[in-house]
């Protein structure tokens, strides 16, 4: 049976949404940074500041193959930016159906904040404000890519989960 593997950005809930769809489909819950963390024993800031963005990217598209050599069902959780690696695609989709959440910038902003435990939204909270537009921006068409788009704004990771799991249905009897 296929993995369930949640994509988006930064603050779309996507680590307390995965809670939610592991516990109702009862299958293995696993978040691609938590692999990369353990795989390089330190935290994302630090991979990011000692080895730099693009040894961090490496690390989760090893991660990426790791998950892809088991086939047993789990819902995967990915850092944000894994659809930008064209690499990772060909996985992502080996894996199982690949959904994304959506937020706005506010939105993110309001749930993220300005945050050094993401380097990529470290700093001022008016720069870090101006970064998520940026990087949305950038990476509108990389989070299109995926199966289906789920919006979270105003909704629980409940209500998020929820919507997942009728589309999944769906797809199963092929509406
Ligand atoms: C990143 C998102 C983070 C983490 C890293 C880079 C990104 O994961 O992988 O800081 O490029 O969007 P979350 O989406 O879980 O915050």
């Amino acid at each position: 049976m296929k993995s369930l593997v949640l994509v988006g950005f930064m603050g779309t809930g996507k680590s307390a949404v995965a809670v939610e769809l592991a516990r109702r489909l009862c299958w293995p819950l696993l978040d691609t940074d938590d692999l990369s963390i353990r795989s390089a024993g330190k935290p994302i800031a630090r991979i990011f500041a000692e080895e730099g963005e693009a040894f961090f990217r490496e690390l989760e598209t090893r991660v990426l193959r790791e998950l892809a050599r088991e086939s047993a069902p789990r819902v995967i959780a990915t850092g944000g930016g894994i659809v930008l690696a064209e690499r990772n695609w060909p996985l992502l989709r080996a894996l199982g159906e690949v959904a994304c959440l959506t937020a706005g910038a506010e939105e993110i902003f309001r749930r993220v904040g300005a945050n050094p435990g993401r380097p990529l939204l470290a700093g001022a909270p008016d720069e870090v404000q101006g970064r998520i537009r940026e990087l949305l921006a950038q990476r509108r068409e990389a989070y299109a890519r995926a199966d289906a788009q789920f919006a979270t704004d105003g909704l629980t990771p409940a209500q998020v989960a929820e919507n997942i799991l009728r589309w999944r249905e769906g797809r199963k009897n092929g509406v």
